[in-house]
């Protein structure tokens, strides 16, 4: 770890593994900004969506790419918003269909490209908290800390049923389940940056795992990881 670097922590795994209320545990008690990468793929299935534009559309999606005026924003209760030409668009992009279009786009080389730079501009001091699918092994490589949350799809599709019916929608437990091994398989096996753990990351299943149990690991791995690198500070 440089002692001048942004620190980065990366977040990643499939769907309703965790991965964001972790993550925003994790930068609430370091005090440090977040990175929704997700949210920033949903938009453009939004604004896709929006202009008419087949997901299979690349260069249609790449122009709406370049003119994108999106801004993320903290509200008072400490929520990250969504702002896309200033209209709040929080709650419409995490409409389903809007996460299957998402991952649909995601697939193409061109479009993931075209997005990284907005990603990494979120690194900034004090520190970054990453949540994603690529976050360890394209975006942030130079991470000092990677993690890989993983879990049984049953026990991913029973949170993302709870989620999506506590926010008063009409879904099954079959259709959740059968979304989930649907975007598990275009995640995975997409040929840039698949779904998959970064070399150096660490991997947490968190099937059996409260939120707090996850968020309490995670807290220890980067307070070793500081340690660690205080110890080389010292012997140098
Ligand atoms: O995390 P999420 O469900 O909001 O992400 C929606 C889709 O966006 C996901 O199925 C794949 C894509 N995505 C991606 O390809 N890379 C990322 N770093 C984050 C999301």
């Amino acid at each position: 770890m440089q002692s001048t670097a942004v620190p980065i922590i990366t977040i990643d795994g499939p769907g309703g593994v965790g991965k964001g209320t972790t993550a925003h545990l994790l930068a609430k008690r370091l005090n440090w900004h977040i990175l929704d990468s997700g949210a920033i793929y949903r938009v453009v299935a939004f604004v896709a969506e929006k202009s008419k534009i087949s997901i299979e559309d690349c260069e249609g999606l790449l122009k709406q790419i370049a003119n994108l005026d999106l801004n993320f924003a903290t509200d008072s209760e400490g929520e990250m918003r969504v702002l896309l030409k200033g209209k709040d668009i929080s709650v419409q992009i995490r409409e389903p269909q809007i996460g299957s279009a998402a991952s649909q786009l995601s697939v193409y080389p061109t479009i993931r490209a075209a997005l990284l730079d907005c990603q990494r501009q979120f690194a900034k001091l004090p520190g970054l908290v990453a949540d994603g699918r690529d976050m360890g092994t394209v975006v942030f490589p130079e991470a000092q800390l990677k993690i890989f949350l993983d879990a049984a799809p049953e026990a991913r599709a029973r949170r993302r049923y709870k989620q999506l019916i506590a926010q008063g929608r009409n879904v099954t437990l079959d259709d959740v389940f059968a979304q989930i091994l649907e975007r598990d398989e275009r995640d995975r096996t997409r040929a840039v940056s698949p779904l998959k753990p970064a070399e150096d990351a660490l991997i947490i299943d968190t099937t059996n795992l409260s939120v707090n149990e996850v968020f309490t690991e995670v807290v220890l791995q980067w307070d070793k990881r500081l340690r660690e690198f205080e110890k080389k500070q010292g012997e140098s």
